[in-house]
């Protein structure tokens, strides 16, 4: 064995020391002498995608007790399963989870794949997501690099370009320090650097002074560790506009609208907009794409929502109807079932102020 195999040999084993004492107690993570379920960390690794383990904390126990087992999330209706999501986000990860399941039950007896290249064929599952799972469920050696893994290694080395420029090279360095074999507890070591980057590598004031890779970082060493993974020039997120028709019928209730699968708040239900557009909706343009023509009055306000690439703001045109009709696409929810519906936050935030108003 050379010296660098030796130190990255006491790296591995010092990281999962320090795991043992000071990793975190995660509800999807399986407690000391307990058999880990794959379906746990299936449906944690996709609601983690895009979101922290703050956030997911609360939907996981939900989800788990709700469909305890991967063929009751396959045999649940996907409104169902969106209506769980719903505020979670990134709604295409739950369209995706609900195929996922029902590939798993329908077609491979119930059993999650154990390895990486079978786990990437299933609908939702990439690169990073098939290596958490092979490794975290099923022990198995595999390259675990997401974002956290990324702040590590480039403050390990000392890497200086923008994270984005260097993804191949942070990929061979963490294939690199990652357990050869499955003696060295590959779920365990994946589960500890994100642990490590959560609480002590952490992209401000990291905490190096107690971390247990501090001997070897070199970006502690020479003192750069607040200067590296090097800060991306945040672009600026364009501002969109929109205008919803808020439609009230005194006995059906809102006029609402199911979004197709496919794409942007896919499947959830939301109310009738113009498209969102970059230029402020002139009150006629807007009237000439509602549902129907009749007198719509402005309600006072705008609602102002952050999708991950655009600001939104929403303003209200509003009616109310005595007959029913429509296209068929459309829906009608009293506002006492509204908590029944998927309804993404942007729209929450929607229904709650018209409400006030209306
Ligand atoms: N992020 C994604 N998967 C995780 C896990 N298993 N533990 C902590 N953070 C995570």
């Amino acid at each position: 064995m050379n010296k660098n195999n030796d130190i990255l040999a006491k790296m591995r084993k010092d990281l999962l020391s320090w795991y043992d004492l000071n990793g975190r107690t995660l509800p999807w993570r399986a407690a000391k002498g307990q058999k880990i379920q794959p379906y746990h960390v299936l449906l944690s690794e996709f609601m983690l995608q895009q979101t922290t383990v703050a956030t997911v904390g609360p939907y996981f126990e939900k989800f788990v007790e709700r469909w305890p087992c991967i063929s009751d999330l396959a045999c649940a209706h996907l409104d169902e399963i969106l209506h769980g999501w719903q505020g979670l986000g990134y709604y295409a990860r739950a369209r995706n989870l609900h195929l996922c399941a029902k590939v798993i039950s329908e077609e491979l007896g119930g059993q999650i794949p154990e390895k990486e290249d079978d786990l990437k064929n299933l609908p939702g599952i990439g690169i990073y997501t098939a290596a958490a799972i092979s490794a975290i469920a099923f022990g198995n050696p595999a390259n675990v690099v997401d974002g956290n893994v990324e702040r590590v290694m480039v403050r390990i080395h000392a890497l200086k370009q923008p994270l984005k420029s260097i993804k191949s090279q942070i990929r061979d360095l963490s294939a690199k320090i990652s357990p050869p074999s499955r003696k060295e507890r590959p779920g365990d070591f994946a589960q500890a650097i994100m642990d490590l980057g959560a609480t002590i590598c952490t992209p401000r004031k990291p905490k190096c002074g107690i971390c247990p890779w501090g001997f070897q970082c070199k970006a502690f060493q020479n003192d750069l560790q607040d200067l590296i993974p090097a800060r991306q020039d945040k672009k600026s997120k364009p501002k969109r506009y929109g205008i919803v028709f808020w439609v009230k019928h005194p006995d059906a209730g809102i006029l609402m609208k199911k979004r197709p699968n496919k794409g942007l708040l896919g499947g959830m239900v939301v109310v009738p907009s113009t498209e969102w557009l970059e230029k402020e909706w002139s009150t006629k343009d807007a009237q000439n794409t509602a549902p129907f023509k009749t007198n719509w009055n402005p309600l006072p306000g705008v609602i102002k929502h952050t999708f991950t690439n655009f600001h939104l703001e929403l303003s209200i045109l509003a009616t109310n109807v005595s007959k029913i009709g429509g296209p068929n696409d459309f829906i009608w929810i009293r506002p006492e079932k509204m908590h029944e519906i998927p309804l993404p936050t942007v729209m929450k935030k929607v229904v709650q102020h018209a409400l006030k108003l209306s």
